[in-house]
């Protein structure tokens, strides 16, 4: 292992959903003490860094990401020295924390939009929000533009003499977007990036990156009446990838690089192809970025492999290493979506929920955990993945929390599949994520006690199991070293990482044999190195090392 490296190059970070993660006080949401508690577990899972969801004050239009003060935490989740303990023992056990900085839009409760409300039309207060006259006469919205959840992305004020300005969301309506050309919001945010660097933390995503500059004037974007948000494909739209938005990362990127520390910052950008990504990453940018086009490839070894080639030779170019995701708090996790006809992942939500082989999919899934885990740059895994955990597809509905429920007029149920509270231990929800008897702000299924923690901690065969011992190797065997393809027929992935590691995935139908591929490391399916066999079975994967 190299050293010199930043530690960002090559880290696996694991997202924690914090609502989700552990509930310390007992109130059904997750939070920071709950999270400190739990970090023994992320330490000895093996990964590097912790990615933590908003812990902010909100009033939780959005689960967080609308926000009332940037630089404080909500009660909920706990205080600013539940925070610095965190950081302490995070660092004490050898784990970095990135924050979830949400910057291009406040909470509508936020001080900043109810005084521009108060200020009315013209005022300085307005200029920092955009605040725009509706068209027919006030009527009918500025321009077209639609939100991610559905619907347009404009809502109307009423102030004491009746509906008057329009204000932009590209969000829900409780998320009003900042305009960043204001020098206010230049300035505020500097101040908050630097307040948390300044608390210690190790890095910075970037909540809705590409959303962070429009083009002047607010033209039309052309969407057809009806449209959803789709903007791994747009291309010159006017309200995403707007090119504007680089001078925003320049500016953090030079306050970043005045810490000691190899401090991060990671962009959540979904954009039209790679080329585009790597833009976010350029020298002077944010150092890395979520490959949102490998989370949303099939399971299919020409698509997946497209995706590896394109990511690869968009960012060499630019230096930046890679990094790989297959599941987030904002898509179906993917054991389910493997075990979809199709397997390819939809936005935000906006899944079809056509019917799912569950076993098929954690096949498929264990497979992907090694293929991820042996490709170049870094990764990202979202908690419970490590478990196998499946989208909760039978919420019911007054359950559901995610804006896209109301948004989508009741046809996307949107994101709380995936955001169902974590099973820890014990036979009954809450599963250990709470203390017994409290109800988890989303309901666990009875069938995950087979699931949790405490159930796969000792199981060699157990999910869990699994990504710790590719953790472990991975650690031991890879540092920077390029990917070298093997062709061993065009449904199956091989490739070397340097001497150390061959990694051989078959999404072929037929076994594909291992005769003198190396000896093997770790397989996703038989358990021990030995039991591999000669021959590796359908929608599996393993290491070897080769030579
Ligand atoms: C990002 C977050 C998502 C949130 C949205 C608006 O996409 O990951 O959860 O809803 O930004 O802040």
């Amino acid at each position: 292992m190299d050293h010199r490296r930043p530690w960002w190059r090559t880290a696996v970070v694991y997202e924690v959903y914090l609502r989700s993660f552990a509930d310390g006080n007992g109130d059904g949401l997750g939070d920071v003490p709950g999270l400190r508690s739990r970090l023994p577990y992320l330490a000895g899972l093996g990964v590097d860094a912790l990615w933590v969801t908003p812990w902010y004050p909100s009033p939780m239009a959005d689960g967080g990401y609308d926000v009332t003060d940037h630089r404080d935490v909500d009660p909920r989740f706990g205080t600013l020295a539940d925070v610095d303990a965190l950081l302490a023992d995070a660092h004490t056990v050898g784990l970095r924390v990135v924050v979830d900085l949400v910057a291009n839009h406040t909470s509508a409760e936020h001080a900043w939009f109810r005084a521009a409300l108060a200020a009315g039309p013209g005022s300085p207060e307005r200029s920092r929000y955009f605040f725009r006259d509706g068209r027919a006469g006030g009527n009918d919205p500025p321009n077209d533009w639609i939100s991610a959840f559905g619907g347009p992305a404009w809502t109307r004020v009423t102030g004491p003499g009746g509906p008057e300005q329009w204000y932009l969301h590209l969000f829900a309506p409780e998320q009003p977007d900042l305009d960043w050309g204001s020098p206010d919001v230049q300035e505020e945010f500097d101040g908050i990036v630097r307040s948390w660097l300044d608390r210690g933390v190790d890095g910075i995503r970037v909540d809705a990156a590409p959303a962070m500059a429009k083009v002047p004037g607010l033209p039309d974007a052309g969407h057809a009446p009806g449209a959803s948000f789709a903007s791994s494909t747009w291309v010159d739209n006017p309200h995403w990838d707007v090119d504007e938005v680089h001078e925003v990362f320049r500016r953090w990127r030079r306050i970043g690089d005045a810490y000691d520390g190899d401090r991060l910052f990671v962009s959540e950008a979904v954009v039209n192809g790679p080329e585009r990504l790597a833009r976010y990453v350029r020298p002077d940018e944010l150092h890395t970025t979520f490959n949102f086009d490998y989370l949303k490839a099939p399971w299919d070894a020409r698509a997946l492999r497209a995706v590896v080639d394109g990511t690869l030779a968009a960012l060499a170019p630019v230096g930046a290493p890679a990094t790989w995701v297959l599941s987030s708090h904002d898509e179906t996790r993917h054991v389910t979506r493997f075990g979809r006809a199709h397997s390819a992942a939809a936005v935000m939500g906006f899944d079809d929920a056509a019917p799912a082989d569950i076993g098929l999919g954690l096949r498929r899934a264990r497979a992907a955990a090694l293929l991820t885990l042996a490709l170049p740059g870094g990764a990202y895994l979202y908690q419970g993945e490590e478990l196998g955990l499946p989208e909760v597809e039978d919420l019911p509905a007054d359950a559901l929390q995610d804006p896209t429920w109301e948004r989508s007029g009741h046809t996307a149920r949107g994101r709380d599949g995936c955001r169902v509270p974590l099973p820890w231990s014990g036979q009954r929800p809450p599963f250990g994520f709470a203390p017994a008897g409290v109800r988890p702000w989303l309901p666990q299924p009875a069938s995950w006690a087979s699931l949790t923690v405490e159930a796969q901690d000792a199981d060699p065969s157990s999910t869990l199991s699994l990504y710790r011992e590719a953790l472990r190797l991975r650690r031991e065997l890879l540092s920077e070293e390029p990917l070298t393809w093997l062709d061993l027929g065009a449904d199956v992935l091989a490739f070397d990482r340097g001497p150390a590691l061959r990694c051989v995935v078959n999404l072929s139908a037929a076994p594909v044999p291992l005769a003198g591929l190396g000896r093997p490391l770790l397989a996703s399916e038989a358990v021990g190195a030995e039991a591999v066999g000669d021959a590796l079975a359908p929608d599996t994967a393993a290491w070897l090392a080769p030579g």
